[in-house]
């Protein structure tokens, strides 16, 4: 069952993932592993950390593309190669067309930062902030053809504390994140 992780940026959910799953043992325990990473950054710091796991990295840069249906095509052919069972979006700050999100239906998940389905789209933390919110938190979530409102498969909570930043708050949640997602992956994998 392989797994394939698509990054926009440092990629600090998917080395988390990576590493579970090396600790826990996910192959031998699940027959799953992370196959590839795939990023639509060239420069996506976390092509470099799973190049140093002997993980199958590529980059398809958006830019480089005449269309959302070209770029999505590519890179459906591109994850396709490692015929994934689950496929992994973290910190991936693409939009899906609903072609690419219908080709893996069912199998096709995101982690958001906020509680959902408070503060779909961006900068989630602010908005919790500037709505005067007493508790933040990070979603994992199947992806569905609409942005950020897929069937919840785990969530996490945090408080929002007096003088607290879009930055500082956004700290506290990351650090959730890396709890959930891996178990949200794990329940998954053994799931499949
Ligand atoms: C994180 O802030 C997370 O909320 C969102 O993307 C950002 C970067 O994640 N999913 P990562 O470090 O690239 O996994």
């Amino acid at each position: 069952k392989n797994i394939v992780i698509l990054i926009s940026g440092g990629g600090s959910n998917m080395a988390t993932i990576v590493k579970t799953a090396q600790q826990e043992k996910w192959d031998q325990r699940y027959g799953a592993r992370v196959a590839a990473v795939i990023s639509n950054k060239p420069d996506a710091g976390g092509l470099a950390f799973a190049r140093e796991q002997g993980i199958a990295t590529a980059a398809l840069d958006h830019k480089a593309f005449a269309s959302r249906e070209a770029f999505d095509a590519e890179l459906a052919a591109t994850i396709d190669r490692h015929q994934p069972a689950l496929v992994v979006l973290a910190g991936f700050m693409r939009i899906l067309t609903p072609g690419f999100v219908a080709h893996y239906a069912g199998r096709l998940i995101n982690i958001h930062p906020s509680l959902l389905p408070a503060f779909t789209g961006l900068h989630t933390h602010q908005r919790a902030i500037d709505a005067g919110c007493k508790f933040a938190g990070v979603t994992v979530h199947q992806v569905t053809a609409e942005l950020d409102v897929g069937p919840i498969l785990d969530q996490a909570v945090v408080p929002v504390l007096p003088g607290d930043t879009a930055e500082t708050l956004a700290a506290r949640v990351l650090t959730q994140e890396h709890v959930i997602f891996p178990r949200a992956v794990r329940a998954l994998v053994q799931a499949l």
